[in-house]
């Protein structure tokens, strides 16, 4: 099973001062030394992490997959065929949303979708549908013509006790559906280090795609570190001008 690791929130931090710092290609870099598959970058409409020159650059020095989460917009169309990424997963998208909430809606967006799908398959890279763990979501992303689809495992990662339980039956249910009628299924958001396992478990997942966790892991790891070398520098400095 690969683990792409999605690097929009290291992003997130550098636009917060608009500075170039974190780079998130870095983080992409440093995640595949620590044995990520592939990366993912989500470029939204509004660019608020993740822009042009982040997936160009990704495109060019990330070795191994590049998944380009997009909405199934006629500019981002554009943008997937120019920069060719190693597959396209396809979004809902909401200006106001903090993040993804939802799989596609599939019924209202059907035409959309399916000039999407063809749009970027005809081309030669392969499309996913990020779809809501439901059986009938998982049948029409066939009849559509997408190869993949990834599951949302987000109402499965907020719940609790029995209501999560019944939550991976709804996950479960939707593999297994996708798998009988011979897609690649992906599952991810939401998904950490308390509630990746029971995911992990669902036989026949081609991968996990994840994000938010790792890199607030990343943080936590990341912190004495850094503030030991900050502080060996203060000393240096104090030293020097003694
Ligand atoms: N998969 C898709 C399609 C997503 O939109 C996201 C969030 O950008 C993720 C996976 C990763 O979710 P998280 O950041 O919660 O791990």
């Amino acid at each position: 099973m690969i683990l792409g690791v999605n690097v929009d929130h290291v992003a997130t931090v550098r636009e917060a001062r608009k500075d170039v710092e974190p780079d998130p290609v870095k983080a992409a870099y440093l995640a595949l030394k620590g044995g990520a598959d592939g990366i993912t970058v989500h470029l939204r409409e509004d660019r608020r992490h993740i822009n042009d020159r982040d997936l160009r650059a990704v495109r060019r020095n990330i070795s191994k997959e590049v998944n380009l989460e997009m909405a199934a917009t006629d500019e981002m169309i554009d943008i997937a065929l120019k920069v060719r990424p190693d597959m396209v997963t396809l979004v809902p998208e909401k200006r106001a949303e903090l993040t993804t909430e939802g799989g596609l809606d599939l019924k209202k967006n059907r035409r959309k979708i399916k000039k999407a799908i063809e749009a970027i398959t005809g081309k030669g890279i392969p499309v996913s549908l990020f779809i809501n763990p439901s059986v009938s979501d998982v049948e029409i992303s066939g009849e559509l013509g997408a190869p993949m689809v990834e599951i949302h495992t987000g109402l499965y990662s907020n719940a609790r006790g029995k209501k999560q339980t019944e939550e991976l039956r709804r996950v479960r249910l939707a593999v297994k559906k996708g798998l009988a009628l011979g897609l690649a299924v992906n599952a991810g958001h939401g998904l950490n280090y308390a509630n990746v396992k029971r995911i992990a478990a669902i036989k026949g997942l081609r991968g996990l795609y994840i994000g938010h966790s790792i890199v607030a892991r990343a943080v936590y790891d990341g912190m004495q570190k850094a503030v030991r070398e900050m502080k060996r520098l203060i000393r240096e400095g104090a030293r020097a001008s003694r």
